[in-house]
């Protein structure tokens, strides 16, 4: 893990912007997850919504991850990439027939629920194939995240899984549905949960509602309580990986599985979040009545997080390093939200210098867009580097 600015004349061959990934740094977190895994009857499945990028999910593969799908691409650069279809599980309010037949073509491990009607259309779906399909039921579990209000999942107004007033209802119908079975149930209550008391809380839930599923007859091989564990935005030099052991534990501690029962867990932030940086280039800078702009060539079109959640990620300047100057950090598009943060202290910026936008590794290169037709940001890895 080589500091960012002892890499400039390395960066200065590539074309800005591009996302830096520094493969070593996702190894170690990788490592971090094994370990505090081994022994426990848990399965981790990455989320592939978080980066999609092929060298990544190489990684990953390798290191014997699963795979978490939203889609049915994601679902098929999972298989392209490596990881086995019985290792996958399928999620998303909003499947198509399409992608539900492509799942069942593909003999993944299991679909996870979102509502009554798509049960009815997987069992349907599973009947037309001719296979009989391994199902998780989501469950809202009313659960609040305690994170950014775009990001909670778990609360009763949210459009995830079924709401635990369908929970009885959900369970008859599955009796009568001869193509699918019904293997766990699966929730997840946000992401970047840095308060791992709402953790706690599900694990909780999940006891609960464990104990009413088996009383209506049902013994569930399967418990998925999803993803969301946080990164630390903040301080991506001092605590680049997030404390797996603490989260593991706690599933540990506070979750009574049965005997057999296994464990699963959704992860995507948290595995590849401050592994990447996006590099970028200053353009301008340009002084405004209260502040100078500090124009750069990446733009919301490769990092929109600060702009649809007006959340912060540290920015440096890795080519200078004396004085300090007010900035806005702004980027090239033409719109006011295409900021990454506003007033805060840098060293003296000139164009030419070169930025790096931390923590940028999950939910970045995977949320680009080509408004104002731009180029596509490249991918430079720290193992391609001499
Ligand atoms: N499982 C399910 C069902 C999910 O909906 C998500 C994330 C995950 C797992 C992975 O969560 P993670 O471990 O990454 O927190 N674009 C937003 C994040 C959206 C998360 C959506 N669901 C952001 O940039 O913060």
């Amino acid at each position: 893990m080589k500091p960012l600015h002892e890499l400039v004349s390395e960066f200065r061959k590539v074309s800005t912007p591009f996302y830096y990934y520094d493969i070593e740094l996702l190894r170690e977190t990788l490592d971090e997850v094994k370990k505090n895994i081994e022994g426990q009857p848990f399965a981790v499945h990455y989320a592939l919504k978080a980066n999609v990028n092929r060298k990544i999910l190489n990684e990953i593969s390798l290191a014997g991850l699963g795979a978490d799908c939203v889609s049915g691409n994601e679902v098929k650069r999972a298989l392209d990439v490596g990881f086995a279809p019985g290792e996958i599980v399928f999620a998303g309010v909003g499947k198509t027939d399409r992608e539900i037949t492509f799942g069942l073509e593909n003999e993944i491990f299991s679909f996870n629920v979102e509502s009554i009607e798509e049960l009815r259309v997987l069992n349907d779906l599973a009947g037309k194939v001719g296979k009989k399909m391994n199902f998780a039921l989501r469950i809202n579990p009313n659960i609040d995240a305690n994170t950014h209000e775009y990001i909670t999942t778990g609360t009763r107004d949210n459009k995830f899984g079924i709401t635990l007033n369908e929970l009885w209802e959900s369970l008859q119908l599955i009796k009568a549905l001869p193509n699918v079975d019904f293997i766990g149930i699966h929730f997840h209550i946000g992401s970047q949960i840095t308060d791992l008391g709402r953790f706690k809380e599900l694990a909780i839930r999940i006891n609960e509602l464990q104990t009413r599923i088996s009383e209506a007859g049902f013994s569930l091989p399967h418990v998925n309580v999803g993803g969301g564990l946080g990164i630390d935005y903040e301080n991506p030099d001092t605590s680049p990986i997030s404390d797996f052991r603490a989260y593991f534990q706690l599933f540990k501690k506070h979750i009574n599985l049965f005997p057999n029962q296994i464990l699963h867990f959704e992860l995507g932030r948290s595995i590849v979040g401050q592994c990447g940086s996006l590099i970028s280039e200053v353009l301008y800078t340009k002084p405004g009545d209260s502040t100078t702009f500090m124009i750069l060539d990446a733009g919301m079109t490769e990092l929109i997080r600060p702009a649809l959640y007006r959340v912060k990620h540290v920015i440096q300047n890795l080519s200078s390093v004396e004085g300090s100057d007010i900035y806005d950090v702004v980027g090239p598009i033409c719109e006011t939200s295409d900021a990454f943060d506003r007033g805060i202290s840098l060293p003296k910026t000139k164009r030419g210098d070169l930025i790096a936008i931390r923590s940028s590794g999950a939910y970045a290169e995977v949320m680009s867009s080509r408004y104002n037709l731009r180029d596509v940001a490249p991918s430079v890895y720290s193992t391609d580097l001499s």
